[in-house]
């Protein structure tokens, strides 16, 4: 192993602690982040995009104060996850990956939440809420 190959496998080993770290940071992986990142760990820039984008939890873009993750699998689409949705769609003017222009709502379309039980569900920030109907969705956000 030369020793650039074995920097750019270090480089690996530490990439996703990285990413974590600068979100921590900045609170997103910007372009601008991830060519900082890519300088560092001697990594090419789309390898960097590639695992930033693989994770959900690695945002791209700013977030939202309140960050509204729907459940956009199979139990929770059966039991009309699109309607709350589009309820939220409606509500907040924005579409799933979008954030509020005032900053204070995003909206982000993700695998299970471990709900399945409440389908459809979804999680503002930390806190879950099933069962939900469009009409629930409204009174919800309005509490924000
Ligand atoms: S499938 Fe939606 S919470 Fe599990």
């Amino acid at each position: 192993m030369t020793k650039e190959t074995s920097s750019i496998t270090s480089g690996r080993a530490e990439l996703l602690p990285a990413l974590k770290r600068e979100l921590k940071k900045n609170g997103c992986l910007t372009r601008e982040i991830m060519d900082t990142v890519a300088g560092r760990s001697g990594l090419p820039l789309n390898e960097i995009y590639g695992v930033a984008t693989f994770y959900a939890y690695l945002p791209l873009a700013p977030l939202g104060q309140y960050v509204i993750k729907v459940c956009r699998c199979l139990p929770c689409d059966m039991k009309d996850a699109q309607a709350v949705i589009g309820g939220i769609k409606q509500e907040l003017g924005i579409a799933p990956g979008e954030t509020t222009a005032d900053g204070k709502f995003s909206l982000e379309l993700v695998n299970c939440i471990g709900a399945c039980d409440q389908a459809p569900a979804m999680l503002i920030n930390a806190k879950l809420y099933g069962n939900l109907t469009p009409q629930r969705i409204v009174e919800i956000l309005k509490s924000y």
